[in-house]
């Protein structure tokens, strides 16, 4: 795995790059990739280099695991000088999961793919979550998320929508058959870490959920595309999980769970954990997901979940669109959610919250740990061929309040149920909204708007700046 001599910094002039383009021409037994690119990013980087450099092997075949851990590992001693950008070229790059470092870029061509390996031996096993205390598929241990990283600072994973395919299948096949002796995979997964972006990437196929920002902050998520059959399971596509300024933008998403799972760990783990999800922002996604929501706030919301905004998106033919999820046992609270302006076609309900969504991770759970489900606010909904307007179903003796819906015109099906809105244990106001809602959201005579925030989010500000990559390899 020793790099080869070909390690090049962008300290390389054009000039000198033109002069070797001009070379490569009449000679053509030189390199095997040149390239140059802009992209957007939120740092830039002094060094960079090529998977090549490190042995890499294109073929679809040859493992590149070790490949990866080298190159970042050589990679990561240049964070304080600069930070450095590692290429993946064009080819289908076979491998295991890897670890990611601090002021690192890791950049996709347009016709790189990554392949997840389905040799278990290439997955490392992990402690459970601690917010979690039992894994999703198997109590005990998780595999390692084929790109993952932990207490990391500035990294940006992007490309040129270059993919990432975790051949998921293989994962698919072992879930249903209940032969899963630790939790599946996550495609991306960073831990405890500050400035994260994910950017301008295809990514399909995942074992489980895509991305998993978790115990994270200032993450930036725009531009993927991320495709699983939609009967695929677990295949929710963005989860931030006890994270705190969140923008995740333009991405559209088609998958066999929610498109967006907005968490924070489960029942009394999560409640000790105590770590919310807080200041995030949703907008322009594009969902499309039959048997799951367009954004799922918990099942597990145990840490809590504050301030979410999500305003101008578009689902098709999904199961919902916005839907509450818990139970008791969780505790904590979802409250200050606000959504503005969604475009729906072909839904079983437009609005939905589930208080006895149960599911939980053993019977130690408190049953007593009510959650308070409190300032839910959605306007400017137009929704088509919808089979049920509103399920909205809270807890006995715990009603979930201060729900509010305004300027919402809701087409229905060929044949809709005659019970529109089915409302129970839940306190709150309605205006403008056909058809008319349930005598618990009562339609206030003086119209009005619903709340929406004026202000910015700190994460809104962060600007991009265009980052130059030049890159030549000669293996
Ligand atoms: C990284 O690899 C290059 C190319 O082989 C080598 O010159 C350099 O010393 C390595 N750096 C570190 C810190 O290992
Ligand atoms: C990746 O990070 C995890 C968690 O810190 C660690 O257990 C594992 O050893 C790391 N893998 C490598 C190859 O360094
Ligand atoms: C990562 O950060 C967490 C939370 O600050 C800390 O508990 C943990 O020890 C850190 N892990 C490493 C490997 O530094
Ligand atoms: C990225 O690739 C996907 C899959 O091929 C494609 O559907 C999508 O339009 C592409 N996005 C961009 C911005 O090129
Ligand atoms: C990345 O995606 C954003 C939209 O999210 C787009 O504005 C930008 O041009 C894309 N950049 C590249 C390099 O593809
Ligand atoms: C729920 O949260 C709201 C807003 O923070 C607060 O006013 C209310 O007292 C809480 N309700 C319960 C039952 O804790
Ligand atoms: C009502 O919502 C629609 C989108 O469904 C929007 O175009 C319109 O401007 C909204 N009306 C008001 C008064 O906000
Ligand atoms: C309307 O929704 C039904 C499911 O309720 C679906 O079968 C049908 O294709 C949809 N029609 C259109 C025009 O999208
Ligand atoms: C309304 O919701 C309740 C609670 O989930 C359910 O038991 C009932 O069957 C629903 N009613 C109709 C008419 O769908």
């Amino acid at each position: 795995m020793k790099p080869h001599n070909s390690y090049v910094t962008v300290i390389i002039s054009s000039v000198l790059i033109l002069g070797w383009l001009e070379m490569r021409v009449a000679e053509c037994r030189v390199a095997s990739y040149a390239d140059k690119f802009d992209y957007p990013a939120i740092n830039c980087r002094k060094h960079s280099a090529v998977l090549t450099d490190f042995g890499g092997v294109g073929d679809g075949k040859t493992s590149n695991t070790k490949v990866f851990e080298a190159a970042i590992s050589n990679l990561s001693h240049y964070a304080s000088d600069g930070g450095a950008q590692l290429v993946v070229p064009p080819g289908k790059w076979l491998t295991g999961s890897f670890n990611l470092t601090s002021h690192f870029t890791l950049f996709l061509h347009k016709d790189a793919v990554i392949l997840a390996s389905q040799d278990e031996s290439e997955w490392p096993s992990l402690p459970v979550l601690p917010s979690y205390g039992k894994g999703r598929d198997a109590p005990d241990g998780r595999f390692s998320s084929l790109i993952f990283g932990t207490n990391l600072t500035d990294v940006v994973i992007t490309g040129y929508n270059g993919t990432i395919d975790g051949q998921g299948a293989y994962w698919w096949q072992k879930f249903h058959k209940g032969e899963l002796k630790l939790t599946r995979p996550y495609m991306i997964e960073v831990m405890y870490s500050d400035q994260i972006q994910i950017s301008n990437l295809t990514l399909v196929n995942s074992p489980s959920w895509f991305v998993h920002p978790i115990y994270s902050s200032n993450i930036i998520i725009q531009g993927l595309t991320i495709l699983a059959p939609v009967d695929s399971p677990n295949t929710d596509g963005i989860d931030p999980d006890s994270c705190t300024n969140t923008r995740i933008e333009d991405c559209y998403i088609v998958s066999g769970d929610d498109c967006i799972a907005v968490k924070s760990g489960w029942d009394e783990y999560g409640i000790k954990f105590g770590m919310p999800t807080q200041r995030l922002i949703i907008r322009r996604l594009t969902c499309i997901s039959p048997d799951s929501a367009m954004i799922a706030l918990g099942s597990e919301m145990s840490g809590g979940i504050q301030d979410v905004r999500a305003e101008d998106n578009i689902a098709i033919n999904t199961q919902s669109a916005v839907r509450i999820k818990t139970a008791a046992g969780r505790g904590a609270y979802v409250k200050d959610i606000f959504v503005r302006g969604m475009s729906l076609d072909t839904m079983k309900y437009v609005f939905w919250m589930t208080g006895d969504y149960g599911s939980h991770p053993d019977p130690g759970f408190d049953p007593k740990a009510l959650p308070n489900i409190t300032g839910i606010n959605y306007r400017d909904v137009r929704a088509d061929n919808v089979t049920y307007s509103a399920k909205l179903g809270g807890i006995s003796g715990d009603p979930f309040t201060g729900i509010c819906i305004s300027n919402v015109t809701i087409g229905l099906t060929e044949k809709p149920k005659d019970l529109q809105w089915n409302c129970t244990d839940v306190e709150g106001v309605t205006s403008n909204v056909t058809p008319k809602a349930c005598d618990l959201l009562p339609e206030k005579e003086q119209k009005f708007d619903c709340p929406f925030p004026d202000d910015k989010l700190p994460i809104e500000s962060v600007q991009m700046k265009t980052c130059s990559l030049t890159t030549v390899s000669f293996f």
